[in-house]
């Protein structure tokens, strides 16, 4: 059973998520998907002072939008290439009964950045570098991949509005526009908050 802080608000944890995941991902969670207490500032940084719309830009089992649903009410949206992952995540949600948050399953590529008001990237095309490191085979990895989605997602961010939030997790910042300043970063500097200028 599932703890309860107060009425209506679960008590996330790592333990209680991933044991709703199938094992191969449960092993792979670590790397792949944001710690439950990362997420939850990065949830904060992003919805702070304002109701928002919030897209997580390669979304996995929807782990991050989770966190941030339970945790506000403002509303999670992630976009999810891969069929499977997508599928799990919406469980997920119902699962917990979250109704301000929903995973699509699309490539970003074909996502409007004006439906949203802040965005949350953790380093999603990263695996198109390193093969070896795949999450499943559902998807074609390649190199040049990594080019284009980086590309294609920097070009979605520089026409975003002014005052348009961006929390990163890793990465090199390649994906971000000069036209995102940063705000603040955590101090192992993984964690990072960007807004457009
Ligand atoms: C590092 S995981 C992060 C998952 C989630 N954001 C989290 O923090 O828990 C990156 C995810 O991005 C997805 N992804 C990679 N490229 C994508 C693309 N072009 N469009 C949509 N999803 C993509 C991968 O399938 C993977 O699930």
């Amino acid at each position: 059973m599932l703890k309860t802080k107060r009425k209506n608000k679960l008590e996330l944890t790592e333990e209680n998520f991933n044991r709703l995941l199938p094992e191969y991902l449960q092993r792979a969670s670590k790397i792949y998907f944001t710690p439950i207490h990362i997420a939850r500032i990065a949830a904060q940084w992003l919805t702070e002072g304002r109701r928002n719309c919030v897209l997580d830009i390669g979304a996995g089992v929807g782990k991050f939008c989770i966190t941030g649903a339970i945790n506000s009410n403002d509303f999670f949206c992630g976009i999810e290439y891969r069929p499977s992952l997508a599928g799990l995540a919406n469980d997920l949600i119902s699962h917990f009964k979250i109704k301000n948050a929903v995973v699509q399953n699309g490539n970003v590529t074909e996502v409007d950045f004006a439906n949203f008001d802040a965005f949350y990237f953790y380093n999603p095309f990263y695996e198109n570098l390193e093969f070896a490191k795949q999450l499943n085979n559902e998807v074609k990895l390649a190199g040049e991949l990594y080019g284009n989605y980086s590309t294609i997602t920097r070009n979605k961010l520089e026409m975003t509005k002014t005052g348009t939030r961006l929390v990163t997790y890793h990465g090199n910042n390649f994906e971000i526009p000069e036209s995102f300043q940063k705000i603040k970063e955590t101090e192992d500097r993984f964690l990072k908050l960007w807004v457009r200028k």
